[in-house]
């Protein structure tokens, strides 16, 4: 293997989940409205996501963050949760949060999505809420879904933006105009484009729902390995 393809994938935006930035995040989705509707939202799609990926028995979610989706992963009385995210100081809120009446089912470490501390086909599903969003390059987005492929057994259920309603074409409009440069840690990916991306990793979509179909940005999809 060349030296090139051994060098861990890290990304700018990782090094923003601090000690402080993590307890911000997890009190982010409690705090008014529209947090809470659009976590609400969120949760709905997760259940769907989940039931049409077989109810898997063995999920892990990466990155977990502070846990917000572990209460709906308990939902399922004998699945087995494993929470893993690239910030220790995130593992570290998400456990101090955890409802204690799950507790015990969980079990969450640190490991980056690009080099997964996990043997081949270690778990049923892989639950990726809100990362690939931030990984804007299509090479660094292929190496994380082979990483995925190779830890799953099954599926993957991940979240994105994707275009084809109406805020992906406000931002792109509003891009235009005022070009966000290299500090962009957020990008909206063409569905066409990730959907091919998943085929060359490995995987076939099974289904998509969208967040709010032909206004939203947030699509969720469930592969399957093929
Ligand atoms: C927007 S949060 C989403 C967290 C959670 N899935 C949710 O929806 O609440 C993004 C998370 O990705 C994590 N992260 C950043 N880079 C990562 C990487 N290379 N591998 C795994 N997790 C990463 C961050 O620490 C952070 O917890």
């Amino acid at each position: 293997m060349s030296a090139k393809k051994d060098a861990p994938i890290k990304l700018e935006f990782s090094n923003k989940y601090t000690r402080e930035h993590s307890q911000y995040y997890y009190e982010k989705h409690k705090r008014g409205i529209e947090p809470r509707l659009s976590h609400w939202r969120d949760v709905q799609l997760a259940r769907k996501a989940l039931k049409i990926a077989g109810e898997p028995k063995e999920v892990l979610d990466l990155p977990c963050g502070a846990g917000r989706f572990w209460p709906t992963l308990a939902e399922n009385p004998s699945r087995k949760i494993i929470g893993a995210d690239n910030s220790a100081d995130m593992v570290a809120v998400a456990l101090e949060n955890c409802p204690k009446e799950i507790a015990s089912r969980i079990t969450a470490f640190q490991t980056s999505a690009f080099a997964i501390d996990m043997q081949d086909n270690a778990v049923d599903s892989i639950f990726s809420m809100r990362l690939m969003h931030h990984i804007g390059q299509p090479d660094h987005r292929i190496a994380m879904l082979k990483e995925f492929h190779r830890v799953t057994r099954d599926t993957v259920i991940l979240s994105l933006w994707v275009d084809g309603n109406l805020k992906a074409y406000q931002r792109r409009k509003s891009e235009e105009r005022h070009p966000r440069g290299a500090n962009q840690n957020r990008f909206l990916i063409p569905a066409k484009v990730i959907e091919q991306e998943f085929v060359q990793a490995g995987f076939k979509v099974v289904n998509h729902l969208d967040f709010l179909p032909l206004y939203a940005m947030w699509r969720v999809y469930v592969l399957r390995k093929v």
